[in-house]
């Protein structure tokens, strides 16, 4: 194994070209006891993911350190950037102090360890259900107190997790400083190539662009469910209930669609239905992701992606259920992780993971420091995009629907849409806003659990059940905040996939409205798409944005565009209501 440089190069070439063998052969080893881990939670495994974690961590850390020194003395821009990269690209920085960058590590492993094992057995059923098993009671019950009580079952597993993320944060915050970063949150915000306050306020106006429709849907949803459940459960003007939407965070709507509905909904279509019929298999269902992949050009994925993936829950051990893509050499290693089911929700998470996985190996070829995604919205909406391209015309194309079966209405299909999409803008927002906050020691833990749910219901709309306290500990029941990943990501790849939607589809040559083209079997788009790719983060990421849409501003109008027609439906619908919270 190559040590940590005692006496670092004074040439920056010199220096990076060491940087990035030692990175490449860290992180190999890093991703390795990583995958054991997730696919076997033992002590065992999480001591050793653990230790591998911290061991790259740490010569992360020192060479991110090393780098600032030679930042001036480059004139090559290619070894600028990659400076630039080293000091801003890692989301863990490791403190100084004895054990210290090992305790952080430990405390990372072990609250994933937490929530992935995490089981509630709710009265009357015949085991505890992990965060799946609670989720679909969420999705298909209309008891209130069945769903209230699945709510808050799983919330109640991440109770124990407070104290370890009191002191991650600390020990977060102490890594940050020692690279100059006000606090871990600073970090977080410094990787979109601008200042970390302009890309809070590059949020704040995406967010601007798309509030009055998210107010629209919510107004809707609301009076719907109000009639549903009753103005005692369902104020007529204030926040929803968050266990009323079918989601475990509220984050999207669409498992409620059915109480939804509009009352002139033609002939439904229900996907995941379709696939049970059919018995499709899990490998089958990511085989209908890699075609529409291949349809535009990509090559097929290596026969070890299906050798060594995980698809489904294995029996008898606890593992990371919690879909990820994973790219275990940087070369070809390439695989997934999900416990997939076969269902239209996991039709798309399916998709969703493969655009990382064809990213991976389009940025594959540039050197070490560069195999990233322009920024990490753009990892999280490739998939997406080419989910959008899933529509009622290409499930028919390729035999999965017949012609009569599919949604007749546009204003259907776009509520189910806009009930995924549209509704997770303001959870993709505030997770982040509130870590942010608790970062930069604004938020303390006296008061973690009120500002959470401050915040999520100015910025959602939506209300906890009665009686949550400072014992709780809400936040650590999302899969981001116990692994420790940042979420901002999510919140951009939702805007991003619109207007890499939009471009795609017109370089495929389709003119029509936005959520009915698709660019299924289009060489011309997957060329568009690959270009964009290819470049990884090489260079910033309006460039790589340009070369896929020609704009450089990432921007919610096609968002917009999209849904326009059910924005008209809806303020027809919302007339004389109420709308806000
Ligand atoms: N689909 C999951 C989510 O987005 C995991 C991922 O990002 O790949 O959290
Ligand atoms: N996959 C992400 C999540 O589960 C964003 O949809 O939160
Ligand atoms: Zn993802």
């Amino acid at each position: 194994m190559s040590e940590p440089l005692d006496v670092p190069p004074a040439d920056p070439a010199e220096f990076l070209d060491q940087a990035e063998r030692s990175l490449l052969e860290l992180s190999i080893q890093a991703n390795r006891a990583d995958w054991i881990y997730c696919t076997f939670i033992t002590p065992d495994t999480e001591e050793l993911t653990s230790l591998a974690a911290a061991r790259l961590m740490t010569a992360a850390t020192d060479l991110a350190k090393r780098s600032s020194a030679l930042r001036g003395r480059t004139r090559s821009p290619v070894d600028a950037r990659k400076l630039e990269l080293l000091r801003r690209s890692f989301t863990l920085i490791a403190p100084s102090g004895a054990g210290e960058a090992e305790e952080l590590s430990r405390l990372s492993s072990a609250m994933q360890a937490l929530y992935a094992r995490g089981r509630y057995q709710p009265r009357g059923s015949p085991a505890p259900l992990d965060v799946q098993g609670l989720s679909r009671i969420l999705e298909t019950s209309r008891d209130p107190a069945s769903l209230e009580e699945a709510w808050s079952g799983w919330h109640a597993i991440a109770r124990p997790m407070r104290s370890d993320f009191t002191r991650y944060v600390e020990l977060a915050n102490r890594g940050a400083r020692e690279l100059d970063y006000p606090d871990l949150g600073a970090l977080w915000r410094a990787k979109y190539d601008m200042p970390a306050d302009d890309f809070a306020r590059e949020a704040g106006r995406l967010w601007d662009q798309v509030r009055p429709l998210y107010r629209s849907l919510h107004a809707y949803v609301r009076r719907r469910l109000g009639a549903r459940y009753g103005p005692e459960l369902v104020p007529d003007t204030g926040p929803i209930p968050a266990f009323l939407l079918g989601n475990m965070w509220a984050q999207s709507w669409a498992g409620i669609y059915p109480l939804l509905a509009p009352d002139t909904e033609g002939p439904s279509w229900d996907l995941g239905a379709v696939l049970r019929e059919r018995k499709t298999t899990p490998q089958e269902l990511v085989r209908y992701g890699e075609r529409f992949f291949l349809s535009l050009g990509f090559e097929p994925l290596p026969a070890t992606f299906w050798e060594r993936s995980m698809f489904v829950r294995p029996p008898g051990r606890d593992v990371v259920c919690h879909a990820s893509a994973w790219d275990i050499d940087y070369a070809d290693d390439l695989r997934l992780k999900m416990c997939l089911e076969i269902s239209e929700e996991d039709f798309f998470v399916v998709h969703h993971e493969l655009g990382h996985n064809f990213y991976q190996r389009a940025y594959a070829r540039q050197p070490f420091l560069f195999r990233e995604s322009a920024h990490d919205g753009f990892h999280e909406a490739i998939g997406d995009t080419i989910a959008l391209s899933v529509t009622p015309e290409y499930l028919t194309a390729i035999g999965l629907l017949d012609a009569t079966s599919g949604p007749t209405d546009d204003i259907p299909y776009l509520l189910r849409r806009a009930l995924a999409k549209l509704a997770f803008l303001p959870f993709g927002l505030v997770v982040d806003e509130w870590r942010w906050r608790v970062f930069s020691g604004d938020v303390g833990p006296e008061r973690y659990n009120r500002t959470w749910w401050e915040m999520r219901t100015e910025r959602q709309g939506i209300a906890p059940p009665p009686g949550r306290s400072e014992a709780d500990f809400d936040p650590g029941a999302k899969f981001h905040v116990a692994s420790g990943t940042p979420y901002m990501r999510y919140f951009l790849a939702h805007i991003l996939e619109f207007q890499f939607h939009r471009a795609l589809v017109r370089a495929a040559g389709s003119s029509g409205p936005l959520h009915r083209a698709t660019i299924h079997g289009s060489r011309a788009a997957g060329e568009r798409l690959r270009s964009m790719l290819e470049l990884g983060s090489r260079r910033e990421w309006p460039d790589a944005l340009e070369a896929a849409t020609g704009e450089r501003r990432m921007d919610a109008a096609a968002l917009l565009e999209y849904f326009a027609p059910l924005q008209r439906w809806l303020d027809h619908e919302n007339q004389g209501a109420p709308v806000g919270w």
